[in-house]
């Protein structure tokens, strides 16, 4: 008889942790032995596999974890050879990317797989996020503090005066070594660089134009011919919102200095051309991508910090300082009108950001979210109207429930105060709104529209930015106006990018709303965009609109039935617990090429991350035959110790 897979579970468990060793465990020496010969003769991957094919996930996944907590006790150098070699097997990238990826996140992986207990909270939510085995673990439960009640008062009504123009752009993804004539057809992330002998250019047979391609990340023309365009445009600007990714999608090959050289150099060119600039940090600019610690664990996102105060303060005031070198977050005030921006650091709340899987998780990373109360409630007391600023929006499936939760109770609490929050990171054109009761969606519950602004990288539609017409006074958004270059437009690689008015919101929706939203003074508020999304609901035309609007015209899919329905039910989430994305093996890695087609339109799932290391463990969750290596090399390892 062999034990059950659930006490064999326990006793590696504790041995994979280093607490005890496999003799000292309190099973009897049977056991011990029953267990022992299970495992080397991998009957635990066939208990593993009857679980997975019987809908046991969450056992399941508990089944890899022992496995992979294994392998991560015999150190980072260990664990960064066998999850390459299992991302090579599985053929989820290229060797160089598996190696190179693998290599730069593969420590932080290993670290918090020491660190964590089978069964516990952050072990589940590992497995969600890697595997795609468990699903998310109930919120904790946490009532943020609040230093004062709400006021009764609600969103104040437009001043009715001239309007200002507020313009944002968002993840621009500058790739300095895109080559012009290199091979736009490759095999990894981004393409646009002459990685082979047959990819250079004289050699490709689809060569890449000069100024960008849906394959590849912008160039630094295209970046260029942005700031350019909104220069000749807006030149009436009052203040420009960039929601963050400045670093290309290479992520196997970031260096501190090769990411500081790209934000370096992507600041530098927004202050020669543009006034104003409010920055946030976005998932791109670490290296390793996605990697921002809380400061309890590491600092070794410290330097991003350091960097991203240095260019911003000229803009926020050396003021913003001491907290952008914290945490990566400001809160100023615009000099010319009654607003507030407060610019948050969202990579505290990205599921992506291994170092996050921690085994007591903080409630409040780095404390961002009490500063951010402290921040809002000031501003109430001033009268202030305030702007939220950050790179992920907060209701996507990138987001993890309990920070999304948390920072949806304080937009609640302050949602007179907020005139407004903006994201980009999804790539796409959409919006997210706020409720104060998620059982009642509807306008009269509405509190706050969340904005996403779509890229300036071509991988997911035409380059593109925004511009808001807001009022002077409240700074409520009147009407948000899209521009693109439109790549299929033979200028674009001749002469250069045209950018022209792609749509205005009031106009593409107001009039189909009842009662209708068309004068210029009207608000666009959050119960307009319900009121939206009702349309979407009864008007097919106008969600397919929307749905076209989204990706810019390219590669438009159609979205009908489930797909239709998980894309309203999105928008109609801010707090991602309510976004109905359901977990699945595989849910979070189709590739680039098809994420538009079959994926992005429902459930907007970035294409930011691009861990191998995630694609890696789900593939064990898919193929058993790379299950039973992983438990074959860690029993080589198991082997070749003194143990
Ligand atoms: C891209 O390259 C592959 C492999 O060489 C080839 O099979 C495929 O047809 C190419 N695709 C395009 C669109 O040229
Ligand atoms: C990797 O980055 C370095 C610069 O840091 C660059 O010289 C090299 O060409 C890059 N490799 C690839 C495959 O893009
Ligand atoms: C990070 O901390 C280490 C010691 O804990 C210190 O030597 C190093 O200078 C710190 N790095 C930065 C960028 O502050
Ligand atoms: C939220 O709405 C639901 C459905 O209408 C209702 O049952 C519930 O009482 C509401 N919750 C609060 C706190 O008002
Ligand atoms: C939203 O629609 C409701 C009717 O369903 C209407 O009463 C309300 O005025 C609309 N709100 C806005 C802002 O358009």
């Amino acid at each position: 008889m062999r034990p059950s897979l659930t006490l064999t579970l326990l006793a590696l468990g504790s041995v994979a942790q280093g607490a005890v060793s496999l003799e000292d465990s309190s099973l009897s020496p049977r056991d011990i032995e029953d267990f022992k010969r299970a495992i080397e003769a991998r009957s635990l991957v066939d208990d593993i596999w009857n679980d997975i094919k019987n809908a046991a996930t969450c056992t399941a996944c508990q089944g890899i974890l022992v496995l992979l907590m294994g392998v991560a006790e015999f150190g980072n150098s260990a664990f960064v050879n066998i999850a390459t070699g299992l991302c090579e097997l599985a053929k989820v990238e290229d060797t160089d990317v598996c190696v190179g990826t693998i290599a730069l996140e593969g420590p932080i992986i290993a670290n918090s797989l020491r660190n964590m207990d089978l069964g516990s909270e952050t072990a589940q939510l590992f497995c969600e996020s890697f595997l795609g085995l468990c699903a998310e673990p109930t919120v904790p439960q946490w009532n943020v503090p609040f230093p004062s009640p709400k006021p009764s008062t609600g969103r104040p009504a437009p001043s009715g005066k001239t309007p200002l123009k507020v313009v944002q752009y968002s993840d621009i993804h500058v790739d300095p070594l895109y080559v012009s004539g290199s091979s736009t057809n490759c095999t990894k992330p981004i393409c646009c660089r002459p990685y082979t002998a047959a990819d250079e250019p004289g050699s490709s047979t689809s060569p890449a134009g000069p100024n960008g391609d849906h394959n590849c990340d912008a160039p630094v023309s295209l970046e260029t011919s942005l700031y350019q365009a909104i220069q000749e445009l807006v030149p009436d600007a009052a203040f420009t919102l960039f929601t963050g990714d400045i670093v290309d999608h290479a992520v196997w090959n970031t260096s501190q200095a090769y990411n500081q050289q790209s934000i370096t150099n992507a600041y530098t060119s927004m202050s020669q051309y543009l006034g104003l600039v409010y920055g946030t940090a976005g998932n791109h600019e670490a290296s390793p991508v996605n990697a921002f610690p809380v400061a309890s664990i590491s600092n070794s996102s410290q330097w991003v910090y350091d960097l991203l105060s240095d260019e911003w303060t000229p803009w926020v005031g050396v003021s913003e300082k001491a907290d952008i070198e914290n945490f990566g977050a400001y809160s100023t005030k615009y000099p010319n009108g009654n607003l507030r921006i407060i610019s948050l650091n969202t990579n505290f709340y990205y599921r992506m950001n291994f170092w996050l899987y921690q085994e007591t998780m903080e409630q409040d990373p780095d404390g961002q979210i009490a500063w951010l109360v402290t921040e809002l409630d000031a501003a109430e007391k001033a009268g202030e109207r305030v702007y939220i600023i950050g790179h992920m929006p907060l209701g996507v499936g990138d987001a993890f429930h309990a920070g999304s939760n948390y920072v949806d109770q304080v937009v609640n609490r302050y949602s007179s105060t907020i005139a407004a929050m903006f994201f980009g990171h999804t790539h796409v054109d959409h919006f997210e709104i706020s409720y104060s009761n998620y059982s009642s969606q509807d306008a009269a519950h509405a509190v706050m529209t969340s904005y996403i602004c779509p890229s300036l990288t071509p991988t997911s539609g035409m380059p593109s930015f925004r511009v808001y017409d807001v009022d002077p006074e409240t700074f409520a958004v009147l009407d948000t106006t899209t521009y693109i270059a439109d790549m299929t437009n033979a200028a674009f690689q001749t002469t250069g990018p045209v950018w022209t008015k792609y749509y205005s919101a009031k106009e593409a929706y107001g009039s189909k709303l009842s009662p209708p939203v068309t004068d210029p003074a009207a608000e666009l508020t959050p119960a307009f965009w319900h009121n939206v999304t009702a349309l979407f609901q009864s008007d097919s035309a106008s969600f397919n609109q929307y749905i076209a609007y989204k990706s810019r015209g390219w590669n438009v899919a159609s979205c009908t039935g489930d797909c239709a329905t998980a894309e309203l039910c999105q928008l109609r989430a801010a707090r991602s617990e309510n976004n109905c994305q359901t977990i699945a093996p595989g849910l979070h890695f189709n590739k680039r090429s098809e994420v538009v087609d079959e994926q992005e339109h429902a459930v907007n799932s970035d294409e930011c991350g691009l861990s191998a290391g995630m694609k890696t463990l789900n593939s064990l969750a898919m193929r058993k035959d790379l299950l039973e290596e992983l438990a074959s090399r860690y029993n080589a390892l198991k082997g070749s110790a003194a143990y």
